[in-house]
């Protein structure tokens, strides 16, 4: 994954580096370096650890460069050392690389260098790039002003897999050059001084003024300009794109934690997220040009995402199914992308990604589009890979999501899936309009039914608080109640490193209730009228098993077995896990926090998986 920042312009770039970085942690942090050009040298500063471990690296407050590059880790080729951190030099220390991403056929390249008589000091892939740039560099006979950037043009030629690469070069004091494929990268623009960052949120405090690049593009930036071309140098013009978040919303505004931050977030961010789609009792996505005629012709819906966006589209496949009565399969994107899937003219495919950069969910777009299937995402972020990629895109709005674990997209996706739904339901006509109308008012009273919950938050800690020393826990549901419960089993392995399971209720009895004892937590999630007297059968086997059963619900259940009961506003249940989520999305913090674990920032894992 990793998170590149690099700046060029008349102020010291260090401290902009590293600030930039900090807000970059979230995509990787087991090691972290820079570089900067000091009159004719290239100065590294780099080590093993978090990013502000560089604050400690003798002489990283004397570095004078007001041109630099930076890079915070995670580890993919070689463990988290200072050899494998980047920056990489090439032998003859004239090109320092940083890089994002993959090198596929790295071996096959370092062979062909090693022939040359080339040496390697680290494990990495990246370290074959700044040592093909100089290769090229020398094998080009013309002495000119574009000679570096010709070298990086011909490197990349060779360079298989993705990869946003920023190169400082001695032999071009005033200038970098960025290249990307596969892996994000933008350009902020000031006045007289440039930015380069893995995202917008990491700059915006320095810029509002963005470039969006694609794929095989390269940029050269000096101060005061910013020139692209296309892989073979070819001039290309782009367009500044001006972002209207905050700086603000990148920051923590008093909280403790951006996860306890966007967990208060979700109200507005829903409100956000409504916008203009839902407006009293219409409906309107203007970004979407499907009548009634191509909705008809789908045979059906795939649902392809990662993670936490994977279970809003769990979440979200009842509302589809049940509104516009057309099948929806909801995949796991690296599962879809190589499982040959049955697609054709007649599918529609839809990819959920917050970020819009992850690898494996682009890569199935890819799949999809390619067998004719018409591809719509749904990203958080405006101008993400996977937008321009797809043939439709829309947008949550939520703002900047900067906690590793995910709270307000997942809430806000699958409010706009559900808004999306409707849509498709309303052109359809295939399901009575009250139906549709009752949603809609319920999709509206959201936001203020959030607030409720997030007014209650004492009990939820007091379980939290209780059970924070366990070693399992599981989570059970039937319906969308079983959605929820797998994104409240996911927060709470990735921030409190518990294990946990979610089960289908109805499932116990194969299996699981096996692994039941004296005295295991169990978080039972009940908001479906229909299905209550089912769910509290199987909690009734739970507990005479000697289970601790905490129940979030929002009917009247009156059982003294139970531990506790989290009550939440009632609501309809296609769309009761945007309410349910919320007392799991605390749980998890809380006991994250009682373990005295870093929140945001969870041990081995990142925001943004933009490799395989
Ligand atoms: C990572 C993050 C998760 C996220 C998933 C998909 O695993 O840690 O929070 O849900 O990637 O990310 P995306 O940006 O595609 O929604």
């Amino acid at each position: 994954m990793c998170g590149i920042v690099g700046y060029i312009g008349d102020k010291k770039a260090s401290p902009i580096l590293i600030n930039g970085l900090l807000r970059l942690e979230y995509r990787g942090y087991d090691s972290a370096g820079i570089a900067t050009i000091e009159d004719d040298k290239i100065e590294i500063k780099k080590n093993k650890g978090r990013v502000n471990k560089l604050y400690e690296l003798d002489g990283i407050n004397d570095l004078k460069g007001t041109i630099g590059i930076a890079h915070t880790r995670w580890a993919t080729h070689g463990k988290p050392s200072k050899e494998n951190s980047h920056p990489h030099m090439d032998n003859s220390n004239s090109f320092a690389v940083v890089h994002n991403g993959i090198i596929e056929n790295y071996h096959e390249l370092k062979s062909f260098l090693i022939e040359k008589g080339y040496n390697f000091l680290s494990a990495t892939d990246t370290e074959v790039i700044p040592n093909l740039i100089h290769y090229y560099y020398n094998q080009d006979k013309l002495d000119d002003e574009n000679k570096v950037l010709r070298a990086v043009k011909n490197a990349c030629k060779n360079l298989k897999g993705s990869y946003a690469i920023e190169i400082l070069s001695k032999y071009n004091r005033d200038k970098m050059i960025v290249v990307r494929k596969d892996s994000p990268l933008v350009i902020g623009k000031g006045i007289g001084e440039n930015y380069i960052s893995s995202d917008i949120p990491a700059i915006l405090s320095y810029t509002k003024e963005f470039y969006l690049l694609d794929d095989n593009e390269i940029v050269e930036l000096s101060r005061d300009k910013v020139q692209f071309y296309d892989k073979d140098l070819n001039i290309i013009k782009k367009k500044i794109k001006s972002i209207e978040w905050g700086a603000s919303s990148a920051e923590k505004d008093g909280y403790e934690d951006f996860m306890i931050k966007e967990i208060y977030e979700q109200p507005r961010a829903i409100r956000e997220t409504i916008g203009a789609k839902l407006d009293n009792n219409h409906i309107e996505i203007e970004e979407l040009e499907f009548n009634k005629e191509y909705l008809q012709s789908i045979n059906k819906i795939y649902i392809i995402a990662c993670g936490t966006a994977m279970h809003a589209g769990v979440a979200a496949k009842f509302t589809f199914e049940k509104f516009c009565k057309i099948p929806v399969e909801v995949d796991i994107a690296s599962e879809f992308r190589y499982r040959d899937p049955l697609i054709d003219e007649r599918t529609l495919s839809i990819y959920i990604s917050q970020s819009g950069e992850t690898a494996d969910t682009i890569a199935a777009l890819k799949l999809a589009k390619s067998k004719g299937s018409k591809t719509l995402a749904i990203s958080n972020v405006i101008g993400s890979s996977i937008t321009r990629e797809a043939d439709y895109s829309i947008y949550t709005h939520a703002g900047p999501e900067i906690a590793v674990a995910s709270t307000k997209a997942y809430t806000s996706q699958l409010v706009l899936l559900t808004i999306l739904g409707m849509y498709f339901a309303e052109k359809l006509g295939r399901i009575d309009k009250t139906k549709i109308d009752n949603l809609k008012a319920d999709i509206l009273k959201l936001p203020s039914q959030i607030e409720e919950v997030l007014k209650e938050t004492k009990l939820v800690k007091k379980i939290a608080n209780k059970v924070y020393k366990e070693k399992d826990m599981f989570f059970l549901g039937r319906g969308t109640d079983y959605a929820v419960s797998l994104e409240g089993s996911l927060k709470l392995k990735e921030i409190s490193y518990i294990h946990s399971e979610s089960y289908a209720s109805g499932e116990l009895k194969h299996g699981p209730i096996a692994l039941i004892e004296n005295g295991v937590t169990v978080i039972a999630t009940m908001t479906n009228p229909d299905l209550l007297e089912k769910s509290i059968s199987n909690i009734q086997e739970v507990i005479t098993r000697g289970a601790k059963v905490f129940v979030i619900t929002s009917e009247d259940i009156k059982n003294e077995e139970l531990s506790e009961i989290i009550k939440i506003p009632k609501t309809n249940p296609l769309i009761s896990p945007i309410l349910s989520v919320i007392p799991m999305q605390l749980f998890s913090y809380y006991i994250s926090k009682e373990k005295g674990l870093d929140v945001d920032k969870p041990r081995n894992l990142a925001k943004s998986v933009t490799v395989e």
